[in-house]
């Protein structure tokens, strides 16, 4: 064994994530106010684990002055959450704002203001109004980016005088890659160009606030714009051209489709083609292109969990099928692999190292941080001592290795500026709902949802008050 030590540099990112509707809860929701989220989970509840859903969450809107006590207390730097469209206009089409949300969000930024953490606010963690879904399929329309713009303009000039880091969306390939092209998620309905329609409107929504977020001058006060990406890092089973193949296109249909054009202003040019040999059919305009060009972000959130391998596909395609980008490519499961078993998720913390070296190469080293990154693991409370604390060891080793990478990584020049836990608390996630719980804090569903930090925000604590990381490792060559 030997001890390791490195410290966190100056200004360091120490903080956690969350989102608006994985915590909130449905308190205050207005008639009309669902978002995405909240349709599916009536539609469709016996899809959720346990029946748990955004419904009451962890009820963080009538409980977040405890949390931010809490979040103090753990020594978080920075929290990340969203703002609630569908909550925060009672009319998404003529821009009525709701005042008692509005002030819901005003209160909670004070709070985090007055205990010392920096809020950082995303317009958009899938929580797209339900009736611009119903009624326009949601991203598909080009008047839905106008009222995001209109949306982000009312959120800007009430919020950025006391919220410097802004962010438009979470995760933008998430919704329609469930829904659209895997069809795993209500409406369940299969339609590659719905697909790529979706991603071509949000990367000129992101184009479009981030154009208006210096229009009106954000910038000189302090203000930055970026966007949440979660490129997977893609590894080829083996270094055959068909491999690489595989590798290199999955990236371009599932990474590089959101973080080109938000950082070099273009889609690639391979995308591009492959589309079109494919027939796939994305309304776009030349003005639009150039929007997106001329309006790339500020800094990029990335949010890394997982390793991910692919193979050169083995099988024929069946020609009835719409094309998928899997016609390209089939999942490969290395031997030997580190697994979380309760997500499925492989576990590699190298690759914060090879995400951070491929920004720094390939994208310019823009300034970017790990927006998210964490263990959900099922059934923790088997974890618990005498005191019923849980003793999550396996949450602190994991964050050890992957803060250890990105520590790295910034000490060998990637320009990475922090290190953000999904999550602070436990939280609902889509379908999964309680089942993982990712927290530093537990959420005790069987008594009032009462809040019993971890063994892990103890240890977050000491890292943050010691500003290093220290730990025992294991001498690679034995
Ligand atoms: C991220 C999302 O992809 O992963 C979160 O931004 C989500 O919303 C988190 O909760 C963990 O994934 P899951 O499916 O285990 O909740």
């Amino acid at each position: 064994m030997s001890k390791v030590s490195i410290a966190l540099p100056e200004g360091f990112i120490l903080g956690a994530a969350a989102s608006a509707w994985q915590t909130e809860g449905w308190s205050g929701k207005k008639t009309g106010q669902d978002s995405y989220l909240d349709l599916w989970y009536q539609r469709d509840r016996q899809v959720w684990h346990d029946g748990y859903g955004p419904a009451v969450a962890t009820d963080f809107y009538n409980r977040y002055r405890e949390d931010v006590a809490l979040m103090k207390q753990v020594g978080l730097t920075h929290y990340r959450t969203s703002i609630n469209w569908s909550r925060f206009m009672l009319d998404y089409e003529n821009g009525v704002v709701d005042e008692e949300y509005a002030g819901y969000i005003d209160n909670l930024i004070d709070e985090m203001l007055r205990q010392g953490i920096e809020p950082m606010l995303c317009l958009e963690h899938y929580e797209l109004p339900a009736v611009l879904f119903e009624k326009y399929q949601g991203w598909s329309s080009k008047q839905v980016v106008e009222w995001f713009v209109q949306y982000a303009a009312a959120v800007f000039a009430r919020y950025a005088g006391r919220v410097k880091r802004w962010f438009t969306f979470n995760e933008p390939i998430v919704v329609q890659t469930r829904v659209y092209l895997d069809a795993v998620r209500y409406p369940y309905e299969q339609n590659t160009h719905t697909w790529m329609q979706w991603n071509h409107h949000k990367n000129l929504a992101t184009a479009k606030v981030v154009q208006l977020f210096r229009a009106q001058g954000y910038h000189r006060q302090g203000g930055s714009i970026g966007v949440i990406l979660n490129p997977e890092v893609t590894y080829p089973r083996s270094s055959a051209p068909h491999d690489v193949d595989a590798a290199r296109i999955y990236d371009l249909f599932y990474n590089r489709v959101f973080l080109d054009p938000a950082i070099k202003g273009e889609y690639p040019p391979e995308l591009v083609a492959l589309l079109e040999k494919h027939q796939v059919r994305w309304d776009y305009t030349d003005e639009e292109l150039t929007i997106i060009r001329n309006n790339t972000v500020d800094e990029v959130g990335i949010n890394l969990y997982y390793p991910h391998r692919v193979k050169a596909p083995s099988r024929a395609w069946n020609s009835a099928t719409p094309f998928h980008p899997a016609y390209y490519y089939e999942h490969f499961e290395l031997p030997g692999r580190r697994m979380n078993k309760s997500r499925g998720w492989e576990i590699n913390p190298r690759i914060i190292y090879d995400m951070a070296q491929r920004l720094r190469l390939e994208y310019g080293n823009i300034p970017w941080f790990v927006a998210e990154n964490g263990m959900g693991i099922e059934n923790e409370s088997q974890f618990k001592d005498a005191d019923g604390v849980v003793q999550d060891d396996y949450r602190i080793a994991f964050i050890v290795e992957h803060l250890y990478w990105t520590l790295r990584a910034r000490q060998e020049g990637a320009n990475c500026q922090g290190y953000m836990l999904w999550a602070f608390t436990d939280n609902v996630s889509p379908m999964n709902a309680f089942k993982n719980r990712y927290g530093l804090i537990e959420i005790d569903l069987e008594h009032d949802r009462q809040r019993r930090p971890k063994k892990s925000a103890d240890w977050f604590r000491r890292v943050r008050d010691a500003g290093v990381l220290e730990f025992e490792r294991d001498d690679e060559n034995k």
